[in-house]
């Protein structure tokens, strides 16, 4: 099976969960975009939800799919968000999130969510989180070099995200994002602590405790491996 294959496999699991009536929290990147094809078809068919994007391409992804938006101004707690990951750590399910750049929207909807499932291959999954993936930190471009001096303090190798044309990729929200290399991390809610206190700094990818399920497509078949709280 090649790995959109697999990704595709853990996605229709994942909107097993959904149910009529839910505010869903929609995420960003391949995986989460084949779950929110599988819900288009599934809102065709008549189930009823409302779902908030983590990003524009995903709302106009759900917008296409005939998918009902709505906001924070209607809904302040979503029943379940299904998103996509960089790296799952085994045994914790923390993550490194933030890849394609969502990862403030991810981490707001995240958050007000009652269940966050992550939907992954079996590629994304490691001992310690860090070993494979920076973590991206969205960072105002305001001294955005101040702030990437500062990340640098705390054990990193910063680097400015840009796009294909040289120029710095700009978030949904306008901001800057810094890819910081740290190595395999020891203590990644201590490393969430300190960069949220980063001047600067908007939020991180790392995102600790909040998995509730990870859905992971592999070879051998489709795992629901189950998290702690949230
Ligand atoms: C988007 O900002 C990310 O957090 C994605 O969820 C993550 O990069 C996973 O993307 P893929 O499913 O495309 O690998």
């Amino acid at each position: 099976m090649n790995r959109d294959a697999l990704k595709r496999a853990a996605a229709l699991r994942a909107i097993e969960e959904i149910e009529d009536g839910m505010v869903l929290g929609l995420g960003s990147g391949s995986t989460a975009e084949f779950a929110v094809e599988a819900l288009g078809k599934r809102v065709a068919q008549g189930l009823e939800i409302v779902a908030i994007p983590t990003s524009e391409r995903t709302a106009a992804l759900a917008r296409r799919l005939g998918v009902r938006i709505s906001s924070f101004a209607e809904h302040r707690r979503l029943d379940l968000t299904i998103d996509g990951a960089d790296e799952v750590e085994r045994g914790t399910l923390d993550l490194i999130k933030g890849k394609g750049g969502a990862l403030l929207r991810e981490k707001i909807v995240a958050a007000a969510s009652a269940r966050l499932v992550i939907v992954v291959d079996s590629g994304k999954l490691v001992d310690r989180l860090g070993e494979r993936s920076p973590v991206p930190v969205e960072v105002t471009a305001f001294g955005w070099q101040a702030t990437a001096f500062a990340l640098e303090k705390l054990g990193s190798i910063p680097r400015l995200r840009t796009v294909a044309s040289g120029e710095p990729f700009l978030t949904d929200g306008g901001n800057l994002i810094l890819d910081c290399d740290f190595g395999p991390i020891d203590d990644a809610a201590a490393l969430e602590a300190r960069i949220a206190t980063t001047v600067g700094a908007i939020e991180s990818g790392l995102f600790v405790g909040r998995t509730s399920a990870v859905v992971m497509a592999s070879e051998e078949g489709v795992a629901m491996l189950k998290g702690g709280p949230a």
